[in-house]
């Protein structure tokens, strides 16, 4: 009786009603933050309180887009095993890199984290967020394209569109005398390149000079992705998030998938076989749809190519030519191995820059500096739990690594945020650097499906951009790498060079 009339007065006074749900809602975080602390089977492990007790403060740095740069200091602070949050733990060894991603035979695999790699339930299943067995089966199907006999044949393709990027910077630079927006051309550029290979078409950045629409959405999709990821931390909220988003937000995503899936339908037709990246899911189309593959899959498997391989690649070219342009004689020095390694444009191939010693010491260290990948890709611990680096860590427990804050932590390298590639040709000065720890492609049977490609398009970009034009920051860019966020991506804003042409 007495909780009937309890609750009658609280339907008459709705204010009191607020208050009691807010106060319930108190007591039971401050109740579960306590176990946090103190009871949870994490609670021995070392990082600041506030982490400890709640979620808050992670999703809180996710949001502010400074998460790399926030665990760097954990790690400073606390050590190579930090607790982040309740039910998670940043590791920053080596080891850890083989202990987490790596595969021992017949072991079970820690897990892909659901609410990072997969928040919609109902989205198709790609190569990123596939499970265990799926995912052998796509990878060993997409491989077929990552080949070095496929990446020969895809050489011409990849080619018209380094050309085509050449000669738009040689209309568009004024002769130096104005500034452009290298940023932006490389990003137009390797989005032409993996749209072609992923789609049989591309998108036509580099002839429009301007970003696509569905290159628009990715981006606006990884800052969107750090609210999707801080959401699903918490089941009911995310729940109702999913329901109150309207059908009209989505709207957009529903019209480029229908473009894209035009695309493919158009790449699969007959007399369109080509060797290209999405070829190896074609190919076996009839075995795959056994294994319940559809339309929606291929096309899935082709955003993610689109994602992971334009974006990343991008992103490297604009942050090594930032670095080269703010460390001068490293640029000089790269310059005239370019230019005395080659004496015309046509010999710069896809074989021919593997010369390129120096060139591939600028872009390691470029990786170390400024990984196009910054984050953290979490994991989650088996059932039986797991042992790493000599501790029990217990089931469910979320694991991850943190490219950006391995890179940048004086334990690892010395001198961590200068650029110097001489780190790489045998300096003894970097003689105690820990280079097993720099894995910006990953490591393991989930890693980097296109870091050939990507090698191989940074170094023909970057010798063609060389041989071509002498560079020079803008006054505007100077502190562009400094200045930027993370969601996910780096927001990595213009980046102003001015570009004259070499007279030859
Ligand atoms: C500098 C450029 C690149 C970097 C730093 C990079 C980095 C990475 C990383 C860190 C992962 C692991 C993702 C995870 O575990 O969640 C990954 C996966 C992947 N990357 Fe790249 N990537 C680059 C370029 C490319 C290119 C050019 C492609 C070609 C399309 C590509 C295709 C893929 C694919 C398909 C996967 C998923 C592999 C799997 O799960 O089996 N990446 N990449």
């Amino acid at each position: 009786m007495a909780s009937i009339a309890f609750l009658q007065s609280l339907l008459h006074n709705p204010g009191s009603v607020v208050a009691t749900l807010v106060t319930i809602g108190l007591i039971h975080a401050l109740g579960k933050g306590l176990y946090n602390v103190f009871f949870h089977p994490l609670r021995s492990f070392p990082g600041p309180t506030l982490h400890a007790m709640s979620r808050i403060p992670y999703c809180w740095k996710l949001l502010r887009g400074t998460m790399p740069y926030d665990v760097l200091d954990l790690h400073e602070e606390y050590g190579d095993v930090v607790r982040i949050a309740p039910d998670e733990l940043a590791f920053s060894n080596s080891t850890a890199w083989k202990e987490i991603m790596g595969h021992r035979p017949g072991v079970e695999e820690f897990g892909k984290l659901k609410n990072f790699y997969r928040p919609v339930e109902a989205s198709p299943v790609n190569i990123v967020n596939a499970e265990r067995d799926e995912h052998s089966v796509l990878r060993r199907q997409l491989a077929h394209g990552f080949s070095e006999k496929s990446m020969r044949d895809q050489e011409p393709l990849i080619k018209v569109y380094i050309d085509l990027l050449i000669q738009r910077l040689h209309e568009n630079c004024a002769a130096g005398a104005q500034a452009i927006n290298l940023t932006a051309w490389y990003n137009w550029t390797t989005f032409d390149i993996i749209g072609d290979l992923a789609f049989g078409e591309p998108f036509g950045c580099l002839q429009n000079s301007e970003y696509h629409p569905y290159v628009h959405l990715i981006f606006e999709s990884a800052r969107a992705g750090t609210i999707f990821q801080s959401v699903g931390f918490y089941p009911l909220l995310n729940k109702l998030f999913w329901a109150l988003i309207p059908k009209a937000a989505l709207g957009r995503f529903v019209r480029q998938t229908k473009l894209s899936m035009e695309k493919l339908q158009r790449r699969m037709e007959p007399g369109n076989e080509r060797s290209d990246l999405i070829e190896g899911l074609l190919l076996k189309k009839e075995e795959l749809v056994k294994k319940n593959l559809t339309m929606e899959n291929l096309q899935s498997n082709g955003n993610i190519l689109i994602i992971g391989g334009s974006e990343t690649t991008a992103t490297l070219l604009s942050g090594v030519t930032y670095l080269l342009l703010s460390n001068p004689h490293v640029l000089e020095r790269l310059t005239k191995e370019v230019r005395s390694t080659f004496k015309n444009e046509k010999e710069i191939t896809m074989t021919s820059v593997n010369q390129l010693t120096y060139m591939l010491a600028c872009l390691n260290e470029a990786l170390r500096v400024y990984p196009p990948v910054p984050t953290g890709l979490p994991r989650v611990v088996p059932s039986e739990g797991r042992t790493v680096l000599g501790r029990y860590v217990p089931p469910k427990t979320i694991v991850a690594l943190h490219h950006w804050a391995l890179y940048h932590n004086e334990k690892h390298f010395t001198d961590p945020d200068l650029y110097n590639p001489e780190r790489f040709l045998g300096d003894p000065r970097y003689a105690n650097d820990d280079f097993d720890i720099l894995q910006p492609f990953n490591v393991g049977p989930r890693n980097c499906l296109g870091r050939n490609l990507a090698y191989v398009e940074m170094r023909m970009i970057l010798a063609r951009v060389i041989f071509n034009f002498d560079m020079k920051i803008a006054e505007e860019s100077k502190g562009w790498m400094e200045r930027q966020k993370i969601y996910l991506f780096w927001q990595k804003g213009p980046l102003h060079v001015h570009l004259t042409p070499v007279s030859k």
